[in-house]
């Protein structure tokens, strides 16, 4: 039999401790499964004291991942400290350069660093593998990167949050609060203590642009994804959502265009016939559309220490499973340094339908103004319609529009005419629809 291959672990939390006892209980099948051993050779973490509830058995131990990336007796270095920057890039620049592979679940990290990682990775002959960076558990880069070769990607989207969507799922179904629902998602462990990451977008955008790289060959480019959270998500948009056939889910959209490419993260109206709509609570899901294959949707659990271990274990195996001397495919699809410059659709002219949601006051001429706005931006409407729900207030009425597919440029404008009408009593809601299958 190979020699054994030796893995060294920096990060010993959620997904590092998961790690270590998915190696230590399934070693018996994973050595069947690679022709040679996997063994935890050297850890890393902060606290050496902490009872983790794993074996660490005879692994070296390092105070400093870095010291361990360069100089531990491993082949793989796997990297679940976190942070997009400081000992996590620090460690996994130093271990690729070392000529060690590396595995990670970082995507903060790959999502700014990612592109440089690889070309040294690719320099060096070793592998990047990051299956865990991006919707946990479902083995969505494996599939886009070697299953998917050939085929030309359209548009990749998807649920790349589950706390988001845990939020979304729980204000639909029992119609709570978008505070209330994230108040038991950070009792039940599944936001942090600080959620603005996860709510405001980021924490998708991240995984978003790792995709986007993989989609369509270009460089990751996560600053240049348009960002909306879904804090401003209230009853009243689930509610009309519903009655108009919709569900409101946090997408993260990546579509070719004629003038580049549209990265967007925002609440966004999807049929509720259509599968993604179908994906509930903490789950994830990822649907790739391109021209050989049609549309596939992967959907599972997209974090928690044992379906990001899933990946992560995975991601060792492949490289157990490789010889030497084999040539290893490029990180991102293509090598390095081919991927294209990134060149940005502008968000104005996105194209699609809208939900506009008005909280107006009741006076005549109202309603004309408001569909006027929309005739003058060329806007053509699929449906509007006008309402008492005020509560007591019976000089608050509430309009809600549906566009055909017009463009974020005409939205605007139009719906700054209707502020600018002073007819508003609150803010303007404006949510995406999406074509979904
Ligand atoms: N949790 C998930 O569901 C999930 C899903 C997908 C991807 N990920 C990614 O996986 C990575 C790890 O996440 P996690 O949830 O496991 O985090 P975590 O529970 O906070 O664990 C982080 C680990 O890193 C160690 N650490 C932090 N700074 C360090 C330093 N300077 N030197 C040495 N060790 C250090 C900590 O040590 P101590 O324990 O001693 O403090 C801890 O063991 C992140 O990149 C995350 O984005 C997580």
């Amino acid at each position: 039999m190979a020699e054994a291959l030796r893995v060294g672990i920096a990060g010993l939390g959620t997904v590092g401790a998961s790690v270590v006892r998915v190696l230590t209980e399934k070693n018996a099948e994973l050595t069947r499964q690679c022709g040679r051993q996997i063994v935890v050779a050297a850890v890393s973490a902060r606290s050496r004291a902490k009872d983790r509830g794993v074996s660490f058995g005879a692994a070296q131990w390092f105070d400093d991942p870095v010291e361990m990336a360069k100089n531990a007796p491993i082949d793989v270095f796997v990297e679940l400290v976190g942070g997009d920057e400081g000992t996590a890039q620090a460690s996994v620049k130093a271990a690729l350069e070392s000529g060690r592979h590396v595995v990670t679940a970082n995507k903060a990290l790959l999502a700014k660093h990612g592109v440089a990682l690889a070309e040294i990775a690719e320099k060096r002959g070793v592998l990047l593998n990051y299956e865990a960076a991006v919707a946990g558990g479902i083995p969505i880069i494996k599939t886009m990167r070697e299953a998917m070769a050939g085929n030309s990607v359209n548009r990749v989207f998807g649920i790349l949050n589950g706390t988001c969507n845990y939020i979304l799922t729980r204000m639909e179904a029992e119609g709570l609060t978008f505070e209330a629902c994230l108040a038991d998602a950070q009792r039940l462990g599944y936001a942090e203590a600080d959620p603005t990451f996860d709510i405001e977008g980021n924490d998708t955008a991240h995984k978003l642009a790792i995709l986007t790289s993989l989609a369509f060959g270009c460089k990751i480019s996560a600053d240049d994804i348009y960002l909306e959270g879904i804090s401003n998500i209230t009853q009243a948009d689930i509610r009309a959502a519903a009655e108009l056939g919709y569900r409101i889910k946090l997408l993260g959209v990546s579509l070719r265009t004629e003038s580049g490419i549209e990265q967007r993260v925002h609440p966004t109206m999807v049929p509720t016939a259509s599968v993604i709509a179908q994906v509930h609570g903490v789950t994830n899901a990822v649907s790739v559309e391109t021209d050989i294959l049609g549309e596939l949707l992967m959907s599972g659990p997209g974090a928690g220490g044992n379906a990001t271990a899933s990946a992560v274990v995975g991601d060792i195996a492949d490289i157990a499973k490789s010889r030497p001397g084999f040539q290893h495919g490029p990180v991102f699809g293509r090598p390095a340094k081919e991927l294209r410059p990134y060149k940005r659709a502008k968000m104005r002219s996105h194209a699609g339908g809208y939900f506009i949601r008005l909280t107006v006051h009741d006076r005549a001429g109202v309603f004309a103004s408001v569909a006027k706005r929309m005739a003058d931006n060329d806007i053509s409407l699929e449906s509007i319609v006008q309402r008492a729900d005020g509560g007591n207030d019976e000089t608050q009425k509430t309009i809600i529009l549906v566009t055909h597919e017009t463009t974020e440029s005409a939205v605007r404008k139009a719906v700054e005419g209707i502020t600018k009408n002073g007819i508003l009593i609150d803010k303007p809601q404006v949510i995406r629809i999406e074509r979904a299958g």
